[in-house]
């Protein structure tokens, strides 16, 4: 593995990259032994997409993370796509002698000779008894192939309680296959879904299935179906993430929203192939995603020099009751508080327009609440990343007339690499009891944005030229009132002299 400081531009300073080379999808992500392990699509010898092998990387707190060697390599059956990891805690697959262990299922993908781009899809198994560090491929491999399918990928396993069996969800082009087996290596088909529900803009890829509380009540649950959709040339948001609210019934799953209903994981441009750890402890709890942050319509072309690629921040996902039906709603993991460093806390305070509170802190790497009243404001917001001359930024506003959340990317420093790069897009969001909240994660290349307690959710990548570390609040036609803002300086993951990316513009007091 390549020698890196982690201090190129636009290297992300707390979000999860690889030191080295071309990295696109989470796979693998399971919680044992004290450890978060996070595998990942990883092309180790170049900075594009190429021949896939499973990156290897662990953490204790889910912030930083342990580079670990290459954990699966392409064989006589294929390169290693997308997967899942699972503790076989009963030694249901007998690989481990009757203890417990870790078993991957990822696809098996088999370029098919003189075609082009076409592969034979198989699902695989690797196991290993040293918590990942070194892995065995199953002699019988493939346990699943179907010849029928083109597209055939992606499986997520876990064990399903009331049915004492191993669950597959897998993606088959434009729906979702459902498996069943006692010891992963025999599976039996149980069920499809998708076919004629949801977005079909692109080819269904990376599903996951899991059951969350509704508003918190443990005696009341429902399925969550997450699908990510490939990137389509007729559509400019590329590739994204859908979900799917309803039951599983152990063979299939059943949505509770109409055919038509679609709903995205993310409004922005960037999360992409995100899925969630397996086996998080009961007593924790968590349903805890991670996405790709990036976009198949461009990701071989962003602008980083030694590596390509990063992960979106760990979140929590919970299930609420809204009044337009179940939603799911994503909170930036806690642990991430322990990167906080105080650069500014303020309440009640009034914004007219013209004044900027955030003037004085300088920063590519911070995290923003903020609390507010719109008043009879026209639009607010942030710019970041900021210019000296204050021409160029990432610019998070809010129309307090259309009721749009917007980001614009369009100035937000190197945009021309691809030509739908740049851009302006948003969604609506609706006050509640006459307040928004805003909570900003800021990184050297991205920005994720956490609405209204994480119901809206902009995962945006932005390329800021090295300088650019102002900080803005732009409010216009009127005032506003911030019941509450703070603002982080986040300290970066990786131990060296720059630790700090953060400060305060000199002569300024802090409050
Ligand atoms: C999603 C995806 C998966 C596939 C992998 C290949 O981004 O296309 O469907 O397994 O990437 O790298």
């Amino acid at each position: 593995m390549k020698q890196t400081q982690f201090k190129e531009p636009f290297r992300p300073q707390y979000h999860f990259s690889p030191p080295a080379n071309w990295m696109n999808d989470p796979n693998g992500m399971v919680y044992f032994q004290g450890e978060y392990h996070l595998f990942y699509q990883y092309h180790p010898d170049g900075t594009t997409w190429g021949p896939m092998y499973w990156g290897h990387a662990v953490s204790t707190d889910l912030v930083h993370w342990e580079h670990l060697p290459v954990a699966l390599y392409p064989d006589h059956n294929g390169y290693i796509f997308s997967g899942s990891v699972v503790v076989d805690w009963h030694d249901t697959s007998g690989f481990f002698g009757g203890n417990a262990g870790l078993v991957a299922v990822f696809t098996h993908s088999e370029p098919i000779p003189n075609t082009v781009n076409l592969y034979k899809q198989r699902q695989s198994l690797a196991y290993s008894s040293d918590s990942g560090r070194s892995w065995t491929m199953y002699e019988g491999n493939p346990v699943l192939s179907d010849d029928k399918q083109v597209d055939f990928r992606d499986p997520k396993v876990f064990w399903h309680r009331g049915l004492k069996q191993w669950v597959m969800v897998l993606a088959a082009g434009d729906h979702c296959r459902f498996y069943a087996s006692p010891d992963l290596k025999e599976w039996e088909f149980t069920g499809e879904f998708g076919k004629h529900e949801g977005s079909h803009d692109g080819v269904w890829e990376c599903p996951d299935l899991f059951e969350l509380p509704v508003d918190g009540d443990q005696e009341r649950k429902k399925w969550v179906l997450i699908v990510s959709i490939g990137d389509h040339q007729d559509h400019e948001e590329g590739s994204r993430t859908q979900y799917f609210i309803g039951e599983f019934d152990g063979r299939t799953f059943h949505s509770e929203n109409p055919a038509d209903a679609v709903l995205w994981l993310d409004h922005g441009r960037d999360n992409y192939a995100g899925v969630t750890w397996s086996d998080v402890p009961e007593r924790d709890g968590r349903r805890i995603f991670i996405g790709w942050m990036s976009n198949w319509k461009y990701a071989n072309y962003t602008p980083t020099s030694t590596w390509r690629s990063a992960m979106t921040i760990p979140r929590v996902l919970t299930l609420r009751e809204e009044a337009e039906g179940s939603r799911l709603f994503q909170a930036p993991a806690a642990e991430l508080k322990s990167l906080r460093e105080t650069l500014l806390s303020r309440s009640n305070l009034w914004v007219e327009t013209g004044e900027n509170p955030l003037n004085n802190i300088r920063g590519k790497s911070l995290e923003i609440i903020a609390e507010i009243e719109p008043d009879d404001a026209a639009r607010f917001g942030f710019r970041i990343h900021g210019s000296k001359q204050g021409e160029d930024g990432t610019v998070i506003s809010y129309d307090c007339f259309n009721r749009r959340l917007m980001l614009d990317r369009r100035r937000s420093g190197v945009v021309d690499f691809h030509e739908q790069f740049g851009c302006l897009h948003g969604e609506r969001l609706e006050p509640v009891n006459g307040r928004l909240k805003l909570h900003l994660f800021i990184d050297w290349c991205s920005v994720e944005l956490f609405a209204n307690d994480g119901k809206l959710v902009i995962t945006d990548l932005i390329f800021p030229l090295s300088d650019c570390d102002r900080l803005e609040w732009c409010v216009t036609g009127g005032r506003i009132k911030l019941h509450s803002l703070e603002v982080y300086g986040l300290r970066t993951i990786y131990a060296g002299p720059a630790a700090s990316p953060v400060c305060l513009a000199s002569g300024v007091e802090e409050e």
